[in-house]
């Protein structure tokens, strides 16, 4: 009984920063807490929203915040260039990936998501192609092959290795003049008052979220895979915020 209430008590809390609470197939995910796939999709359904858009405006109160992210991707140019093959790491429910869906019509979408159930629901609603995940490698994915390679509140939920991990196998992935895209809860987040506001009302039972990312290694490291950075902009979670970085490797 008190662990159902502390876990619905936790799922409110995590809801209102913005983040999804999805199991984790994989103990090292971070946080391994469940929102449930079945219930989510029918009460989308029923409020006559898809998943994304009943997830950002009825769940997490941030109405709008996906698409802001989208929007200032088209601005960027990254669906101008129209990308022939996506690559997704941690998708969730697919908020990102149906919007990005919405601006691009890529000839394969890969994803790599720890959640089954999830996977199994955008292989089924939008004919990705899912991958199996194992150790933060993108392994069936050939170097140079992904024009868009993208993850949205996903470093921000990980441990330091896994996304270290991931963002070396992204650049090899990523082919020259391709895009990488992904946001990091980066020291320009961390002001002393929304370092405050984490203090007091993250955690519960979740020590390793939210986790940090130093800006300035992300930068360093990309550079030396010939990743330039290219933009950055903040993306709303709740109370607080994660900085979305988009790099282009040389062509
Ligand atoms: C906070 S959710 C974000 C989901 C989605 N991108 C969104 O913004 O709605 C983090 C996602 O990453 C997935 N995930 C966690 N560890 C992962 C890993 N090692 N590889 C791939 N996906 C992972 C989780 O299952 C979950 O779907």
């Amino acid at each position: 009984m008190a662990t159902a209430a502390l876990k619905s008590g936790l799922k409110r809390l995590l809801g209102r920063t913005g983040f999804d609470i999805v199991r984790s197939t994989n103990s090292r995910g971070g946080v391994d807490d469940f929102l449930p796939f079945e219930a989510t999709v029918r009460a989308a359904r029923s409020a006559g929203l898809s998943v994304g858009d009943y997830i950002d405006e009825v769940m997490n109160g941030t109405p709008g915040a996906t698409q802001a992210t989208i929007d200032e991707l088209r601005a960027l140019g990254v669906f101008a260039a129209d990308p022939r093959t996506v690559l997704e790491i941690g998708p969730g429910s697919g908020r990102y990936l149906e919007k990005t869906l919405q601006e691009c019509s890529p000839d394969r979408y890969e994803i790599y998501e720890t959640a089954a159930p999830w996977a199994g629901y955008l292989v089924d609603t939008f004919e990705v192609i899912a991958r199996p995940t194992a150790e933060c490698s993108l392994a069936p994915t050939p170097d140079g092959s992904v024009d868009l390679v993208q993850a949205h509140k996903v470093f921000n939920t990980v441990t330091f290795l896994s996304a270290s991990r991931y963002f070396l196998e992204m650049a090899r992935v990523t082919r020259p003049g391709g895009r990488i895209v992904f946001d990091v809860m980066t020291e320009t987040c961390l002001d002393p008052a929304t370092m405050r506001a984490w203090a007091a009302q993250g955690g519960a039972g979740h020590d390793s979220y939210p986790a940090a990312m130093p800006r300035r290694a992300c930068v360093d490291l990309f550079a030396t895979l010939d990743c330039a950075l290219e933009a950055s902009f903040p993306a709303r979670m709740g109370f607080a915020s994660t900085e979305v970085l988009v790099f282009a490797k040389a062509a």
